[in-house]
């Protein structure tokens, strides 16, 4: 049985589930929300679609023993609004989302969980951190959402300029799920042509493109003052991977013992998340900014230790 726990039923959790239950990609959910009317009506709100789908969902809610036998937690919780509030950190959120941090690892750890966790919380790369750190798991069991989304944010940038379907564009955003995030362009093709090549012939700003996509969040949450469908899809794409062990190669924030922290690089990911690291031919800038983004989420790790 496919079974998953999600630990905040907000908007990127109920998106979440919606996807994982239309999608027909799980059959146990477990919700967590402090919120207990809100994930309760979710819940039943979420059985009254059941007589018109093909496919049955068990939902159970706030209770920590189903996670014992549940494949993977997608952790969602968060305050979007301190994000926004602080004009475009998601570190603004770590001090809130840290302080959740406790309890809750503390009922995944009793819950003799030993599946995959995949964070989406925000700051994600050191949330991700802070999972690994206060449940213990394994450090290939947890990994974040992370620059996956800012790639596709990339791949929907560029493919708009040639009217493609954003999956017809290779390539990745790397490093923080955050401002020190980057487009590597050495990694980023369309129709078998490297998209630098593109750009001369038909003049595109590149670094202008690579601003819109690590800006990404913003243009959506400066309309509804959150996001929650383009990271769901991201989260979703993560438990495909895993239920199908698919061995898919995408830009996921994991631990990188090269960079001492968790960030954003391609990694195969299968039936117990990370299964393998990757090498990419980066150039020499890109290293630079790769080892730049390192560093700022090293800073940042270090600071938010009680
Ligand atoms: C975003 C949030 C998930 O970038 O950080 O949409």
């Amino acid at each position: 049985m496919r079974k998953i726990g999600i630990i905040g039923m907000g908007n990127v959790g109920a998106a979440v589930a919606h996807q994982l239950i239309a999608s027909q990609m799980v059959d146990d959910l477990a919700l967590y929300d402090i919120n207990e009317a809100k994930v309760n009506a979710d819940a039943l709100d979420f059985q009254d679609a059941l007589a018109n789908l093909e496919n049955h969902v068990n939902i159970t809610v706030n209770d920590w023993s189903q996670l014992r036998d549940a494949q993977i937690i997608i952790s969602t919780l968060g305050k979007i609004s301190l994000t926004m509030e602080s004009k475009s950190d998601r570190f603004a959120e770590l001090r809130y989302t840290r302080k959740a941090l406790g309890d809750i690892t503390a009922n995944i750890r009793n819950s003799g969980f030993n599946g995959v966790l995949v964070v989406v919380s925000n700051p994600v790369d050191v949330i991700t951190a802070l999972y690994q750190e206060l449940t213990g798991l394994p450090t290939s069991h947890v990994l974040g959402t992370g620059t996956l989304l800012d790639s596709a944010r990339m791949q929907r940038i560029v493919g708009e300029q040639l009217g493609v379907d954003p999956r017809s564009v290779s390539g990745y955003n790397l490093g923080e799920h955050g401002n020190s995030q980057f487009t590597a362009w050495s990694t980023v093709g369309v129709l078998n042509q490297p998209i630098t090549e593109l750009a001369k012939k038909n003049g595109w700003d590149l670094e202008h493109f690579a601003q819109l996509a690590r800006e990404g969040g913003f243009a959506v949450a400066s309309g509804k003052h959150y996001t929650n469908y383009g990271v769901a899809a991201a989260a979703c794409r993560i438990v495909s991977c895993v239920f199908q062990d698919s061995h898919t190669v995408l830009p996921v924030s994991h631990y990188r013992e090269d960079y001492g922290v968790y960030l954003s690089y391609p990694a195969i990911v299968g039936r117990d998340g990370i299964v393998a690291t990757t090498e990419l031919a980066l150039t020499a800038e890109e290293k630079a900014k790769m080892e730049s983004s390192a560093e700022f989420i090293k800073e940042r790790v270090a600071g938010s230790r009680d």
